[in-house]
Formats: structure tokens, C-alpha cells, sequence
């Protein structure tokens, strides 16, 4: 390709996982690459004693089960450590660390992001960088200061190249996830963004869904869940802003209810 040439397909797929992580629904768009000619198959390696195939090496390694792990846990400062020191394969293998929370663990209301950038994976803490900071000011913006709220993800590693955490990756931190919350017992669950929202409720379309109470039960009776956008998302579409303040004010009332 001729220098200064854009690849029409590699533009639109960035253009798409931007918009996939700030939380809008994105179509399902297969992106086909161009045709190349077909490379004649080298044939398999060979072992020279018995000539059979050479045996490739695993692929990946298989993660543990965290839930043995997560159960353990009697405290959240157990579950930091737990979490600390668990291998959670592609994603602790490529991070500087594991990004448990920030904010007040005695607070009414919990707020779950979707994973660490590269600000939170220097850190250690989560939603520090540009996002964080609008999010402070969002929830500013209704009397809370960090002695209000608590803050985490749903995959407390940076995944590589900051793209979305995979399917399997937030089922292997789900337990970890469930744990924190059934520890941290909040009155109120904040979901920023479209992949915490299916995430925590299976439900797709941040878009039609935020600003609309949901309810989550992971065993320890129902907790209200408020969906709204991303912060990072509300940095790029800054007139979406005015649907987070209703949403925000809406919070605010269900925090003041008795
Ligand atoms: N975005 C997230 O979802 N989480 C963070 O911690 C930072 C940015």
C-alpha cells in the first residue's frame, strides 16, 4: 500500500471498536479483507526420528477458576489480595497490575466501569485519567465527593492494546466481581457504558437502555442498577451530556430514598 493511502476497512474497524468501547451498539459489520493469492501449504514439520508431525505448543494457558478464590475471600482487603496475586493469563501477563478500587468501601453507591486504560494501569486505581476525571465531576455534580461512592471495574486488568475485555476474560473475573459486590453490599449500583451494562445484566444497548432501572441479584437479594454512558463516551459526544444530568438526578433521588 502507497504511503499516505487509508485502508478503508481498517479505518472503519477502528472507527467501530471506538464507538464499541465508549458503550454505543455498534451494527455487526464483517469486515473482509482484501484477496490475496493463495500461498502453497508448507507441509507439517516433521520429527526426523519417526517422522511423525512435531506436536505445536499449547496455545494458551489454561486460566484457573477463580471462584474457589473469590469464595475465600472473608474481607475486601482479602479479595485485593487474592486478586493481586491470581493469574489471570493474557490479561495480568500484559498489565502492570491488577486496578482493584478506589473511593470510600462503606459508601452506598458502587460505580462499575468496564476495565482499566492505560492511566488507571499505572496507578493502580481505576477511572483516574481523562474518563475519571469527567466521571468525579458527574458525580460531583450531584453532592458526591469520593467518600460517597466506590469505584471498580469488571475486569480489574488493562487488556492488551486497550481493546474491549473478551467474553471468557469477564466470566473469568466474574467471580471476582460478584464477590466485590457481595463484600462491598451497595445500596445502589451506578453501570457506565454498554459492555458493563451486559456485563452485569445480559442486557445489549446502552443507547435504549440507559436511564433505566435494572436489577441485579447475584444471591444476596436485589440491588437497583442505573445504566448510563460512559464517561469516555460523553467526552466525545459532549451533547449527550444533558441525558447523563436527568439520568444523574435520578440517581440522586434513589440514593436520598429511604
Ligand atoms: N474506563 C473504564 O471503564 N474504567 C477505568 O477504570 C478507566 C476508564
Amino acid at each position: 500500500m502507497k504511503a499516505g493511502k487509508i485502508r478503508m476497512d481498517k479505518a472503519l474497524k477502528s472507527v467501530l471498536d471506538w464507538w464499541e468501547a465508549a458503550g454505543v451498539d455498534v451494527p455487526d459489520v464483517t469486515l473482509t479483507a482484501p484477496k490475496r493469492k493463495a500461498k502453497p501449504r508448507a507441509a507439517p514439520a516433521q520429527n526426523p526420528k519417526n517422522s511423525a508431525p512435531v506436536s505445536r505448543p499449547a496455545a494458551a494457558k489454561p486460566v484457573i477458576d477463580a471462584a474457589p478464590i473469590a469464595a475465600k475471600a472473608k474481607t475486601l482487603s482479602d479479595l485485593k489480595s487474592a486478586m493481586d496475586s491470581f493469574d489471570a493469563g493474557v490479561l495480568s501477563g500484559a498489565a502492570r497490575q491488577c486496578v482493584f478500587a478506589r473511593g470510600n468501601p462503606e459508601a452506598d453507591l458502587m460505580v462499575i466501569g468496564e476495565a482499566p486504560g492505560r492511566d488507571e494501569d499505572i496507578a493502580g486505581k481505576p477511572f483516574v485519567g481523562r474518563a475519571g476525571q469527567l466521571l468525579d465531576k458527574m458525580l460531583a455534580s450531584i453532592g458526591l465527593t469520593e467518600e460517597e461512592f466506590y469505584i471498580t471495574n469488571i475486569v480489574t486488568w488493562r487488556p492488551p492494546k486497550d481493546r474491549n475485555p473478551s467474553p471468557e476474560e469477564i466470566e473469568m473475573c466474574r467471580p471476582f466481581l460478584n464477590r466485590h459486590i457481595e463484600l462491598m453490599k451497595p445500596k445502589v449500583l451506578l453501570i457506565l457504558g454498554g459492555v458493563s451494562l451486559s456485563a452485569l445484566t445480559g442486557t445489549t444497548g446502552i443507547m435504549k437502555n440507559r436511564g433505566q432501572w435494572q436489577t441485579i441479584n447475584i444471591g444476596t437479594g436485589d440491588i437497583p442498577a442505573l445504566p448510563i454512558y460512559h464517561p469516555a463516551f460523553l467526552l466525545r459526544q459532549p451533547a449527550l451530556k444533558k441525558d447523563a444530568w436527568r439520568d444523574l438526578l435520578a440517581l440522586r433521588e434513589r440514593l436520598q430514598a429511604p
